[in-house]
């Protein structure tokens, strides 16, 4: 009897927690993306690149994201939606003609050393998107091309 009450004291006040937080929903409008600043569309890597990096990258780093079925369920959708900000505050491929060819430069090698060292794509992307594995082939031509990214300094 005793224990029957902590469980009810632990558990009610978490079901009602998830329950009531199903209320506050996260925004999943894409901001309106402006193509003559999208990174595809400016650097045109070749095909096998872009595909690449729209299936890996584009989720969380753009105005593209496709929310995957467990974005309405909070408190997940909130943590998933913090991810996505905090990604494109970090380096949205929507604005990327707003940078300046330095920090392009800066980003790229940022982007070949996070595949380096396996930071990205993130666990998190696995569990988003299971059907589309970044194969080993993928990530070393990805890495290489982050790695010889240049661009012009005016
Ligand atoms: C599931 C979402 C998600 C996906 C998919 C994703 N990223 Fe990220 N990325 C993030 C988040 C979140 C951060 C910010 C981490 C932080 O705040 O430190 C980040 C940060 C980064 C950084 C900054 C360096 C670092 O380690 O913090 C680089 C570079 C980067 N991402 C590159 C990429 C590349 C390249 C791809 C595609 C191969 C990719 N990301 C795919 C979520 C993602």
């Amino acid at each position: 009897m005793k224990k029957f009450l902590t469980l009810k004291k632990i558990f009610l006040p978490i079901l009602i927690f998830i329950g009531l937080s199903q209320f506050i929903k996260i925004d999943k409008e894409n901001e309106i993306v402006n193509s003559s600043l999208d990174f595809l569309s400016i650097e045109s890597p070749t095909k096998e690149i872009s595909k690449i990096i729209k299936n890996q990258c584009y989720d969380c780093h753009s105005d593209e994201t496709k929310f995957p079925w467990y974005a309405d369920i909070a408190p997940v959708s909130w943590w998933l939606k913090s991810n996505i900000d905090g990604a494109r505050d970090f380096m949205n491929f929507s604005k990327w003609g707003l940078l300046t060819p330095k920090q392009k430069i800066a980003k790229m090698q940022e982007c070949f050393e996070a595949l380096q060292e396996e930071e990205m794509p993130v666990a998190l992307y696995i569990l988003m998107h299971d059907e589309s594995q970044f194969t080993a082939k993928e990530g070393e031509s990805l890495q290489e091309w982050f790695k010889n990214y240049n661009t012009p300094l005016n």
